[in-house]
């Protein structure tokens, strides 16, 4: 059964369908509704080295990394410097005559992120959201009910690039250094762009043709390494790993989603000592996540809490590798992932879902640092 847009819906025999089919019967229509939804995405092209550097350089990454990742030699960087900034001048000028930023995008095979970071110049933050037609959230609820398709790859786990902007208006300036270590799809990357944030980003996978600007790189829980030059401190680290098991299909090996409970938690504890070793006093962290608990086919009081992460876990290691949590904030899930079958059979077996997800702030905790 499909529904108007031609994803795949339940059919009736659901209640026929152990938690763990229903499970995998998620998936499968996870996966197939992210392939139509990958059709309202433009063409993942290659770019052409001209606008890999464009893309590299209006992100802040320094010369000598963009040389070593596109293989090519500095000189060549600055020679491209001036052929891009003629392209600007042009992108400025047919804007101005009206020539939209999809099509500007296609005649120079350019990513959109790209031409928005052009026509943005000079603008302040608040500006930026008016033109990206984004209302600005005043409040602690920032909830989305879909992902902006001008922004990022399809991705499982993508988040929506209005998300990602909140989190740069509130705690970050223009300018500043956002660290994205598990990029995915590149939404944090693309929504610097667009509010002119410089940004580092890293992945296990690599896609040099179409993301240049995340470099691939693998956090390994053997041997956790720091993959940005000394000097360069980030102000703001966006860090939304893969939620425990829920995406473990998709993700290739050396994803932690593939963890055990014990080794998912014993690497965030690592990674989160690591990155405020690595900060400095300003830096602050924003930790997208969600609970989990294995809820699926369960009624809620029978729920086994051995096998849940809850966001008060996250909070707690964070605390005790010196984060401060400053705020919390609701991004909830859509709740059209449940269609109506499913939520029937949740109330015949009273199984509670979740769809809360928080995004947790925090900043270097001082007095941690020096009890250490
Ligand atoms: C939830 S996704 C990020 C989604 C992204 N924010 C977006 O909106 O597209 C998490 C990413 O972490 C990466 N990842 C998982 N384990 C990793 C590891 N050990 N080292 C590096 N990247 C890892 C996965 O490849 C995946 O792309």
């Amino acid at each position: 059964m499909k529904d108007q847009n031609n994803n795949l819906l339940l059919t009736p025999a659901l209640n026929e369908f152990s938690a763990r089919e229903i499970q995998t019967f998620a998936e499968d229509l996870e996966k197939t509704n992210q392939k139509n939804d990958q059709k309202k995405d433009t063409l993942q092209q290659e770019f052409s080295t001209q606008i890999k550097v464009a893309v590299m350089t209006r992100l802040g990454i320094p010369h000598v990394r963009i040389a070593q990742r596109l293989n090519i030699h500095r000189k060549t960087i600055s020679k491209y410097a001036q052929k891009n900034q003629e392209l600007f001048n042009k992108i400025h000028q047919e804007f101005k005559s009206g020539t939209s930023i999809p099509d500007m995008a296609q005649k120079y095979n350019a990513p959109q992120p790209l031409v928005w970071s052009v026509i943005l110049e000079e603008k302040t933050d608040q500006e930026r959201f008016k033109c990206l037609n984004w209302g600005l959230r005043a409040w602690d609820n920032w909830y989305f009910n879909d992902v902006d398709h001008r922004f990022g790859d399809p991705w499982p786990g993508r988040i929506p690039a209005q998300l990602v902007a909140h989190t740069l208006f509130y705690f970050t300036k223009q300018n500043d250094l956002v660290l994205d270590p598990m990029a995915g799809g590149g939404v944090v990357a693309d929504t610097c762009l667009a509010f002119n944030r410089q940004c580092l980003s890293f992945d296990l996978l690599d896609r040099v043709k179409t993301r240049p600007e995340i470099e691939p790189f693998l956090w390994d829980p053997e041997n956790l390494a720091w993959p940005l030059p000394s000097g360069k401190k980030p102000d703001l680290i966006f860090f939304d790993p893969p939620y425990f098991k829920k995406m473990a299909a998709h993700y290739m090996k050396g994803s932690i989603s593939d963890f055990s409970k014990p080794q998912y938690l014993s690497f965030f504890r690592n990674i989160f000592s690591l990155m405020r070793e690595q900060s400095k006093p300003t830096t602050l962290m924003a930790f997208l996540n969600a609970d989990f608990r294995d809820f699926q086919g369960i009624p809620a009081v029978n729920e086994n809490p051995d096998n849940a992460i809850l966001m008060f876990t996250y909070a707690k290691l964070l605390e005790t590798c010196g984060w401060k949590i400053t705020h919390l904030m609701d991004c909830p899930l859509s709740t059209e992932r449940f269609t109506g079958n499913m939520v029937n059979r949740m109330h015949e077996k009273r199984t509670l879902g979740i769809v809360r997800r928080t995004l947790i702030i925090g900043k270097p905790d001082i007095l941690h640092k020096q009890e250490l």
